[in-house]
C-alpha cells in the first residue's frame, strides 16, 4: 500500500520564505557533463532526487566515482571514452531523461548496455530517440518503442535533424551522440525546448555553435568544467506562487532560481491573468540565469494557453489547470498532446483530480477546457503516480473546503523529496 497524507484545507498561510531545491533538468545535466569530464567536478547544490540517484547510479555502474560531502557532490571519472561496461542492466527508475539522455552517451561506447525503468517509464514512446540515433547509424533497438532499450557498439556519424518535437529530452541524446559522431550534427527543431544542454556544452565544452535557428556540433570528448552550481529549480518553486496567488494575505519569496526564458512561461502565463509576481536581482550563473522571485495574492482571470506555449510549459500545466479552476473565466489548454506522455497521461490525470474538488474541468482531444469558480471541496485523490500530480492536488487540498486525503505521494521523491516538509512550514500557527 502506498503511503498517504491529509492536508487541512485553509489552514495554511504562504508568508515568508522557502527555499527550493535545485533544478532536476540542470542536475541531471550536470551529473552526465561530470561523467563526461576526465578531471574531478565539483557539483554545489545538486538534486537529491530519485530521478537524480537513477542517473548517478547508471554511471557508477560504468565506473564513474561519486562523492557526497560538506553538501558538495564530487564526481571522479575516467572520461569520456573510459567509461566500463556495466555488469548488469542500467535501471533509470522512473527517470525519461535519464533514459533518453544516457541512450545518447552510450551509442557511442565500445560495449554493449540494456537500459529498463519502472512500469510507468516503461509505457514512455523511445521511438523518438531510437529514430534519429539510428539515422546517425547507431545500433539501438526498442520493445516496439518501449523500453527496455539495447545499444551495440557502432560507428557514429553525424547528422542533419529537423524536427517538430520540442523534445528537450530528444535534442539532447542526439547532442551527445554528437559528441561522438564523426563529421558534424545540425539539430533544428520548429518548437523550440528547454535549453540546458547546449547551455552547458558551449559553456563547458568546444565544438558547438547555437544560434537561432540551429545548434551545430562536432565531435569533441574534452570537458573543461571544475565546479559548478545548480539553482533552484523553477517547476519546483511553481508549486508554491500558484499556492501564494490563490490564497489571502500572501506574500512568498524565493531566491536562487533558474530564470532561464524556457523554464519561467509559467510565471509570463500567471502574470497574465493577473497574478502578482515580481522577479528581481537577475544574475547569470554557469551560463543560466538566475534570480528571486516574490509572489502574493492575487485575484486572477482565464487566459488561453495553446500549442506553441507548450514545450516551455509542459511540466506547469498542472499546477497551471489548478490557478485556471480558481480565475474568473473559461481557460482553455490546446495542443498539449505530449502530456499524454509523461509520467501519467497528465491530461487524464489532471481532469480526473481536479473534478473531485468540485472544478468544472474537462477534457478536450488535445487539452483542457476550465471554467473557473469561486472555492473547492474536499477531496480523496491518488497522485497516479505522478509527482507533479500528487503536488498539485497538495496544493488544492490548502484551498479546498475540508480535509483533502492523497494516495500514493512517495512518488513526490521524483522531483521534490521535501515537498510535504516544506508545505507543512506554511501551517497556520
Ligand atoms: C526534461 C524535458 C521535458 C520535461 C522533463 C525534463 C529535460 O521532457 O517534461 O520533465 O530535462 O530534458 P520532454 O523533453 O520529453 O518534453
Amino acid at each position: 500500500m502506498g503511503k498517504s497524507i491529509t492536508i487541512q484545507g485553509n489552514e495554511y498561510l504562504f508568508k515568508g520564505h522557502v527555499e527550493i531545491p535545485a533544478d532536476k533538468s540542470i542536475s541531471h545535466r550536470a551529473v552526465i557533463l561530470s561523467s563526461l569530464n576526465s578531471t574531478e567536478t565539483i557539483i554545489n547544490n545538486i538534486l537529491f532526487s530519485e530521478d537524480i540517484s537513477s542517473t548517478i547510479s547508471c554511471f557508477q555502474k560504468m565506473g564513474v566515482d561519486f562523492i557526497y560531502s560538506d553538501n558538495k557532490l564530487i564526481v571522479k571519472s575516467k572520461g569520456a571514452s573510459n567509461f566500463s561496461e556495466a555488469k548488469s542492466v542500467l535501471d533509470c527508475g522512473n527517470s525519461g531523461t535519464t533514459a533518453r539522455l544516457l541512450s545518447g552517451i552510450l551509442v557511442g561506447q565500445n560495449f554493449s548496455s540494456i537500459l529498463d525503468g519502472d512500469n510507468s517509464l516503461r509505457r514512455r514512446p523511445m521511438k523518438r530517440i531510437e529514430e534519429p540515433l539510428r539515422t546517425m547509424k547507431a545500433d539501438i533497438s526498442t520493445n516496439n518503442g518501449c523500453l527496455p532499450i539495447e545499444i551495440k557498439p557502432s560507428s557514429l556519424q553525424g547528422g542533419e535533424f529537423n524536427l517538430n518535437l520540442g523534445s528537450a529530452q530528444v535534442k539532447s541524446a542526439i547532442l551527445f551522440a554528437g559528441l561522438y559522431a564523426e563529421g558534424e550534427t545540425k539539430f533544428r527543431d520548429r518548437k523550440r525546448s528547454r535549453n540546458h544542454t547546449e547551455i552547458m556544452l558551449a559553456n563547458f565544452t568546444e565544438n558547438i555553435v547555437v544560434n537561432e535557428e540551429t545548434i551545430t556540433i562536432r565531435p569533441n570528448l574534452k570537458i573543461n568544467l571544475k565546479e559548478m552550481t545548480i539553482p533552484s529549480d523553477p517547476s519546483s518553486a511553481a508549486f508554491f506562487i500558484v499556492a501564494s496567488l490563490i490564497s489571502k494575505n500572501t506574500e512568498l519569496h524565493i531566491k536562487n532560481v533558474c530564470l532561464n526564458p524556457m523554464r519561467i512561461h509559467f510565471i509570463d502565463i500567471l502574470k497574465k491573468m493577473g497574478g502578482e509576481i515580481e522577479i528581481s536581482n537577475v544574475t547569470l550563473k554557469d551560463g543560466e540565469q538566475v534570480g528571486d522571485i516574490t509572489s502574493k495574492s492575487s485575484t486572477l482571470s482565464a487566459i488561453d494557453i495553446d500549442e506553441a506555449s507548450i514545450p516551455s510549459l509542459i511540466d506547469e500545466i498542472p499546477i497551471l489547470s489548478l490557478a485556471c479552476t480558481l480565475a474568473e473565466g473559461e481557460s482553455t489548454i490546446s495542443g498539449a498532446d505530449e502530456l499524454r506522455f509523461k509520467e501519467s497521461d497528465r491530461i487524464k490525470s489532471i481532469v480526473t483530480e481536479l473534478k473531485k474538488f468540485g472544478c468544472n474541468i474537462n477534457e478536450t482531444e488535445n487539452g483542457i477546457r476550465i471554467v473557473g469558480k469561486e472555492g473547492l471541496l474536499a477531496a480523496n485523490c491518488d497522485s497516479h503516480g505522478d509527482h507533479r500530480i500528487a503536488m498539485m492536488a497538495a496544493i488544492a487540498g490548502t484551498k479546498a473546503s475540508g480535509d483533502t486525503t492523497i494516495k500514493n505521494i512517495e512518488c513526490v521523491s521524483i522531483s521534490f523529496p521535501n515537498f510535504f516538509e516544506l508545505l507543512r512550514g506554511f501551517e497556520k500557527k
